[in-house]
């Protein structure tokens, strides 16, 4: 070994560098509180070569960058950890180059001659902090998407190059897919030769200028090999212990796919940017607008401490007292304005809500994507676009949940109450965060169980009750002739006065009605019993019965379907596969034609322009319950407490509403 060393050495001299590097002194001897530059290399070098991995799979396009985070995910061997670690890793350079410059100020290790190096300190700060801002975006999921999309908004408000900046960022004036590419090349070209070059940069000046001790006689004096090493590589691999912990434990998230079209109320920065994020949100901050908020005083509270070195040298002792002070405040503020973020997003129900919302989609898209579907040549967008349990859900909330709900919720999850409740009934208000107040009580009937055995149900034996929603409506109070009522119909009065309906002889033949119904709605995931439908269908169609069947009225029940009006539909509404995909969207596009409703119709009617063919099947299918089986949780029902709510109101008064 030692002739080919030497040999080496002849050539390239790296002994006297390996001596150099190794035997530096440090007085006072080897000490914790000097490692936190040490980890910081260290943490950096596991990002590169944890970057390289992901660079080789990693696919910078808006039709691949998801989809490509995903196989890292789901796919790669190891390549969750890998992942993991590459998030995890970015974090904690966050936290230990907070901790290296509170550890320098309090040395007062930026004094003469140190200053260069200092400044060259704060150049990488901003460095990894621009890392971390680009690296968010790369998956191309919503967060990431709606979060950056904040980012880049807050650059074009800088003053004079703002708008200029946004659009070098952005690759253009749009927000896309040169966006991305744009931020891949910053993130994996720029920055990091950038931060390689200051880094070396940095390093060379601290080998130059020597270690600055705090205590000169806390021990006697050593070199850097082996004591220090040993500290620093104890620290190292403390710090690579906690990253795989979280690595595994936790991993790194991966939300829906970015769809510029749905809104994403859950956005939030990176944890380390909350407490500027809930800076920018006090009252008088926004009123002084972005550019103060966001630019100027981040701007100023860097030149703060860029200019540290100078206020120590001119105001000497108390200059670095000044300092350290100053250090100590903002770490503070920071601290406590993240606190409050947190505290404040745990108790805003909206964003939990949204946060809620947020892990519901991410877990559909993992879920359509591992499916025998897998991802469409489209990509996860188009996934998504195209899946019923996904959209189904937003299309309601839009459309529909102004009058009907859907197990009292608006579809997504959110009780959707009376506007004019702003007061409790026994004083007070609602707490807006609580309760989306922005439309009224509901005014159709609820279609969370359409369709099912329950809905069945209600309509034959509780038909009043049923759709007595209908009586909180506008219309219904300002009562006109025409109108549908619950109470007043010959459907009501059949149902209402039928005491033969609940009587015992009769309770299986009605349960066999409900399972023929049931079937006709051509529902594939209420597992039916043949034999029952066979019957139902003898007695509602056939009237194979004592009482007087269905069909007696509704001449068409039992039929296929077909969308035009006969005799048999006058006065009568189609039971023609009533509730199946067909019948669902004829009813939304027409519920004014004679074959449903006619003049007593009080839904809007639905047309092409107002809610197009590919929405109006996503919404059926999803009514339905036609979609890839899910595994993710429904949203609670809300019934219960939307009955509650509606009780607790003024009593006497009808609730009446605009809709
Ligand atoms: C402005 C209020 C309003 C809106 C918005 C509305 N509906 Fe209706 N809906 C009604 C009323 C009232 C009825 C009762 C029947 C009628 O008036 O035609 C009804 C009835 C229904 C029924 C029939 C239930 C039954 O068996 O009798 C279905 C299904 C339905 N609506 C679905 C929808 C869907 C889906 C949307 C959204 C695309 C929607 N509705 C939007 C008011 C509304
Ligand atoms: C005596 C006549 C009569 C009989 C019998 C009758 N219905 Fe009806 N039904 C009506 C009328 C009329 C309406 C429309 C209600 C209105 O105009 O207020 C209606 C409405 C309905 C609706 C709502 C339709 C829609 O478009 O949303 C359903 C569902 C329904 N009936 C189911 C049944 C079933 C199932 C049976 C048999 C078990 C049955 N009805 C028996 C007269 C009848």
């Amino acid at each position: 070994m030692t002739p080919l060393m030497t040999w080496l050495d002849d050539r390239t001299g790296f002994r006297s560098v390996m001596h150099e590097a190794l035997y530096e002194r440090v007085p006072g001897g080897a000490r914790w509180r000097y490692v936190w530059g040490s980890t910081l290399v260290f943490v950096f070098m596991l990002q590169v070569i944890t970057g390289f991995m992901l660079w080789m799979f990693y696919s910078p396009n808006t039709r691949g960058a998801w989809e490509s985070v995903y196989y890292i995910q789901h796919e790669v061997y190891l390549g969750d950890i890998v992942r993991g670690l590459h998030h995890y890793a970015a974090q904690a350079m966050v936290v230990l180059i907070g901790i290296h410059l509170i550890q320098v100020v309090i040395d007062g290790a930026y004094r003469a001659p140190r200053e260069i190096n200092f400044w060259l300190g704060i150049i990488l700060l901003n460095i990894v902090l621009g890392l971390s801002l680009t690296g968010y975006l790369l998956p191309w999921d919503q967060k990431g998407y709606y979060a950056t999309r904040v980012t880049t908004n807050i650059v074009s408000s800088a003053p004079v190059i703002g708008p200029a900046a946004q659009i070098l960022a952005q690759g253009g004036p749009q927000y896309g897919h040169l966006t991305l590419t744009r931020f891949f090349a910053m993130h994996a070209g720029i920055l990091p030769t950038l931060l390689v070059a200051f880094l070396a940069l940095h390093i060379y000046c601290f080998r130059r200028q020597g270690l600055k001790v705090a205590d000169e006689n806390h021990a006697p004096e050593t070199t850097f090999w082996p004591d220090q090493v040993l500290k620093d590589a104890v620290a190292c691999l403390g710090v690579l212990a906690v990253l795989l912990l979280f690595a595994v434990f936790r991993g790194a998230e991966l939300g829906a796919p970015a769809d510029p079209v749905v809104k994403f109320d859950a956005a939030r920065p990176e944890w380390y940017y909350l407490f500027l994020f809930r800076f920018l949100r006090f009252h008088a901050v926004e009123s002084l607008g972005v550019t103060f908020g966001a630019i100027i005083v981040p701007g100023v509270i860097m030149g703060i401490l860029a200019a540290m070195p100078l206020t120590a040298k001119f105001l000497g002792e108390s200059g670095h007292r000044i300092n350290k002070v100053f250090t100590w405040g903002m770490t503070a503020v920071i601290v406590a304005l993240t606190a409050l973020a947190i505290v404040e997003d745990q108790a805003d129900v909206n964003h939990q809500s949204a946060i809620a919302e947020a892990a519901r989609e991410a877990h559909r898209a993992h879920e359509l994507a591992s499916g025998p579907d897998g991802i469409p040549a489209g990509g996860a967008m188009e996934m998504m676009r195209n899946d019923p349990f996904a959209q189904g859900p937003r299309l309601f909330a839009k459309h529909c949940a102004s009058c009907h709900r859907w197990n009292g919720h608006n579809g997504r999850g959110v009780i959707v109450l009376d506007r004019r409740e702003d007061e409790k009934p026994g004083g007070g208000s609602y707490d807006p965060k609580r309760f989306k107040s922005y439309t009224a009580v509901p005014t159709a009937a609820d279609l969370g169980n359409f369709g099912t055995r329950d809905w069945m149900r209600g309509v034959i034996l509780d038909y009043s009750e049923h759709f007595a929603w209908l009586k909180n409506a506008q219309w219904y109070t300002d009562s006109d002739d025409d109108r549908l009522d619950p109470d007043v119909s010959e459907m009501a009065e059949w149902s209402g006065d039928n005491d033969a309906l609940t009587a015992p002889e009769n309770v299986a033949d009605v349960d066999a009605v409900i399972e023929f119904l049931v079937a006709e709605t051509g529902r594939e995931d209420l597992a039916l019993d043949t034999e029952k439908v066979a019957r139902g269908r003898a007695i509602a169609v056939d009237g194979d019965w004592s009482l007087e069947s269905c069909a007696t009225c509704h001449g068409t029940i039992g039929q296929d379907f077909v969308a035009v009006d006969t005799d048999d539909t006058y006065g009568y509404p189609t039971l023609a596969k009533y509730g199946s995909a067909s019948w669902l969207k004829d009813f939304i596009r027409n519920p004014d034609a004679e074959r449903h409703y006619g003049a007593k119709n009080r839904m809007p009617a639905y047309s092409a322009e107002k809610l197009g063919d590919a929405e109006l099947d996503l919404l059926v299918r999803w009514i339905t319950h036609d979609y890839p089986e899910s595994r993710v949780e429904d949203y609670p029902g809300m019934l219960d407490r939307l009955r509650q709510v509606l009780e607790s109101e003024e009593s006497g008064s009808p609730v009446v509403s605009d809709q």
